[in-house]
């Protein structure tokens, strides 16, 4: 971050909003387009999702995404953001195994531009790690795509008072082990309520209600670009996809019937070079005008292609 970046988002903004009751919003970005359009509209938390997995790679789930797909993605998007707080999702077996190789690992993610990183489930010793590395952690509780076989399947968290319990006590204790973040995912409103309110760190939702401090919708979700599957929380607010594939529509048509290029899209040549290109002939052709850098101004170059020829 630049020394006078005074509009990037920074971990005291975001605590500040918790203070305030100022609602953070995020979203996902996966790529350098996504995040210009995202940081642009003034999106306070980009996180690179290894959701990028089904949105942008195809995979069925998250299993498959690598930490060299992560970097890569990553590197992309902070070239894109100048101002929002980036957060780098560590995939599947990045963090798991060491404390070490979760401390190498999400260094790498800081080295890629990112802010923070964002691991899944109660891992304790983990975050402390990671945290006392320096590095800022986001924890992800509730519904965790990681071990979705472990509960049995993508399904609501949270719907008992014991299970909420749980949720809660874990919440407190990454808090305490040194995470600065917690997104909660897939949980009724109330429960999240709760550890929302009983922690100090600022606690976001994905499908978790409207009592958290921030909400969290994947990009492809919110744009209408991901057709596998519409979750009850997410709201799309275009349907880019079938914008983009009518704007392809109308391409593939003015292609085929020769109205695309037109004459704005055509590069010019000089009057003299087409004439020694054409040997002299008889071809007609309008006359380039040259700015005084000598480039021609005139993109109008039409040889007379029914004209006679020698
Ligand atoms: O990868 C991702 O985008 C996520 C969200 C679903 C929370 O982890």
């Amino acid at each position: 971050m630049a020394a006078n970046d005074k509009n990037k988002v920074t971990i005291l903004k975001l605590r500040r909003h918790k203070r305030e009751g100022t609602k953070t919003v995020l979203t996902t970005a996966y790529d350098y387009p996504q995040a210009r359009i995202t940081d642009g509209a003034g999106v306070d938390c980009i996180l690179v999702g290894d959701s990028l997995g089904m949105t942008t790679l195809g995979y069925k789930t998250t299993i498959p995404v690598t930490m060299d797909d992560m970097i890569r993605h990553s590197e992309a998007v902070s070239r894109g953001a100048t101002n929002a707080f980036l957060i780098g999702d560590m995939p599947y077996m990045s963090y798991q195994v060491s404390n070490e190789e979760a401390i190498y690992n999400a260094g790498r993610f800081v080295r890629a531009g990112m802010d923070c990183v964002k691991v899944e489930g109660a891992m304790i010793e983990r975050i402390k790690a990671i945290a006392s590395a320096g590095i800022m952690v986001m924890s992800h509780l509730g519904l965790t795509p990681h071990t979705r076989a472990k509960l049995g399947g993508y399904r609501v968290q949270g719907k008992t008072a014991k299970q909420a319990e749980i949720i809660l006590n874990q919440a407190l204790a990454l808090q305490d082990a040194g995470c600065s973040f917690l997104l909660l995912e897939g949980m009724p409103r109330e429960s999240a309520e709760i550890i929302a309110n009983k922690l100090t760190i600022p606690v976001y939702g994905i499908g978790a209600g409207d009592k958290v401090d921030g909400q969290l919708v994947i990009f492809h979700d919110l744009m209408g670009l991901f057709w596998e599957f519409k979750s009850k929380f997410v709201k799309r607010y275009c349907e880019a996809g079938q914008i983009m594939q009518n704007a392809l529509k109308t391409y593939a048509e003015e292609v085929r019937s020769g109205n695309f290029p037109a004459e704005e899209n055509f590069y010019a040549i000089k009057e003299e070079e087409l004439e020694k290109l054409l040997g002299g002939g008889n071809w007609k052709h309008d006359i380039i005008y040259e700015t005084d850098q000598g480039f021609p101004t005139n993109h109008s170059v039409t040889p007379n292609t029914v004209s006679k020829k020698n």
